[in-house]
């Protein structure tokens, strides 16, 4: 039998701050980021995640690591570290799983990778422009969640133009468009446009793979507050309103970026970091979604 998320009692999220998306749910603002995380230390992992808290888990098709996610979660429920319901989980369709009728048959392999009844957030991985199926791929998304099937659904990697259209082309807007976002990044435009249109900005990378950290501007704040660049980075996101989803695999790092939630930056700090964006060295890290296609 299918669980209806519209039935689930979420319970609590343990102490972590949620946003709330335009649907009514809550979502994690911190999240663990899950691409590489693979087998039995993807495993181990994603339980020490949850024993320092986190409650919130970003997957995807493409990152072959469903399974892992599924197994980290069974576990940790049969261990009673957590409950299902206290989780969000995230999962994405890739490219050659686009269409009506990809969509669906690729959200029930996602499921049963994942071994849930349900997934919290379903996402369209990338536009995939040169493919011009992502009008019917959201619609199809959106469909599943009429269906109760997924709790809330979006799209990641889109940029304005093809956001613009699958909102007045579905008449349903997204709860989230996952972006890449970081001091580098900032993505000023887009997020004024996920504003206007009520879309919550997810910031995958939010540490710029880490390239980032060694930044003066970072370094500076972060003796100011007495705090590691990662978290400062992390939090400049978090201020925006933005959740954020870092990736690590080390204890110790996992628990410094799940404190990003205890501390405020000023508005000269936020100002500062901003001020980063595009300068030399830094910008877009990865792929460009107006030109990443379907291979
Ligand atoms: P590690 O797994 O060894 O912690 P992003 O999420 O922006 O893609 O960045 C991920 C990269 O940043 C990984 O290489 C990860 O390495 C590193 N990282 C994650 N958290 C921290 C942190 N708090 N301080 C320094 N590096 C970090």
């Amino acid at each position: 039998m299918i669980l209806s998320p519209s039935r689930v009692n979420r319970g609590t999220m343990g102490s972590m701050t949620t946003l709330t998306l335009n649907d009514g749910t809550e979502i994690p603002q911190i999240g663990l980021g899950t691409w590489k995380l693979l087998g039995e230390e993807g495993v181990r992992v994603i339980r020490e995640a949850i024993s320092l808290g986190y409650r919130h888990f970003d997957t995807a098709s493409a990152y072959g690591n469903e399974e892992t996610v599924g197994r980290a979660v069974a576990e940790a429920v049969a261990a009673g570290d957590v409950t299902r319901e206290e989780l969000f989980i995230t999962t994405k369709a890739w490219q050659n799983e686009q269409g009506k009728d990809g969509i669906p048959r690729a959200f029930r392999s996602s499921l049963d990778r994942l071994g849930l009844e349900y997934v919290d957030l379903y996402l369209v991985h990338w536009p995939a422009p040169d493919q011009g199926k992502y009008v019917e791929s959201f619609e199809a998304v959106a469909r599943l969640q009429g269906l109760g099937l997924a709790q809330s659904v979006g799209v990641a990697n889109f940029y304005g133009d093809v956001l613009r259209e699958v909102v007045d082309e579905v008449g349903v807007v997204p709860a989230v468009n996952q972006v890449e976002l970081h001091p580098g990044f900032s993505q000023a435009p887009l997020r004024a446009l996920h504003e206007e249109l009520g879309v919550t900005t997810v910031a995958w990378s939010p540490l710029g793979r880490g390239i980032l950290l060694a930044n003066p501007v970072l370094d500076t704040v972060a003796r100011a507050v007495g705090r590691s660049t990662a978290q400062v980075a992390l939090r400049w996101a978090m201020q925006l309103g933005c959740v954020v989803i870092p990736k690590s695999t080390n204890p110790r790092r996992l628990a410094q970026n799940l404190a990003a939630a205890d501390f405020t930056l000023s508005r000269d700090q936020m100002e500062a970091i901003s001020g980063l964006d595009g300068q030399a060295g830094f910008g877009r890290i990865f792929e460009d979604p107006r030109t990443f296609g379907s291979n």
